[in-house]
């Protein structure tokens, strides 16, 4: 074995040693087609050490988004000061014209959220949904539902992922 790959799976193993739901490349996630044109610029606060975030930044990028990174070691803060309620909270927390977008939410979701430009504060996937875009688990898939929330942290079921 080359010096390279060597090196390339010690790193991959010290990788899922801090972050073990970090994923497989190349989910069904990526096979997504862009929606919208226009601005997709979207900045996304997120702790520097959490392997799934950066996994989630990589499916955002590769359908179109721009993301401006903002690691921040202090997530309670963000979700705190834009109004993530705990019951809505994931790991990060992201901004695009004007609505938040909480954890895991599939990219074609906050296109569709562009599109469609409701009155709600934002999307959250809560918690951390294995197989949902960032934390593909090998082959596990669990359902999950994206909600869409308003200020006052009531929710509503935006779109359903009960198999894909
Ligand atoms: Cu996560
Ligand atoms: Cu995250």
């Amino acid at each position: 074995m080359k010096l390279k790959s060597v090196r390339a799976l010690w790193m991959a193993g010290a990788l899922l040693a801090v972050c073990p739901w970090v994923g497989m490349a190349g989910s069904v996630w990526d096979k997504l087609t862009p929606a919208v044109a226009g601005p997709l610029e979207i900045t996304v606060y997120r702790s520097p050490s959490c392997g799934c975030c950066g996994q989630w930044l990589e499916h955002m990028t590769k359908q179109g988004f721009h993301v401006n990174d903002m690691p921040t070691e202090d997530m309670d803060a963000i979700k705190r000061k834009f109004g993530v309620a705990p019951k809505l909270a994931s790991c990060h927390t992201a901004f695009i014209n004007g609505y938040v977008i909480e954890g895991h939410v599939p990219a074609g979701d906050v296109k569709k959220l562009l599109q469609e430009k409701p009155a709600v504060a934002g999307l959250t996937v809560p918690g951390m949904v294995s197989g949902s875009p960032g934390m593909e688990m090998g082959g596990k898939k669990a359902p999950f539902t994206v909600l869409s929330f308003d200020k006052d942290g009531n929710a509503t079921p935006f779109s359903e992922y009960s198999s894909y």
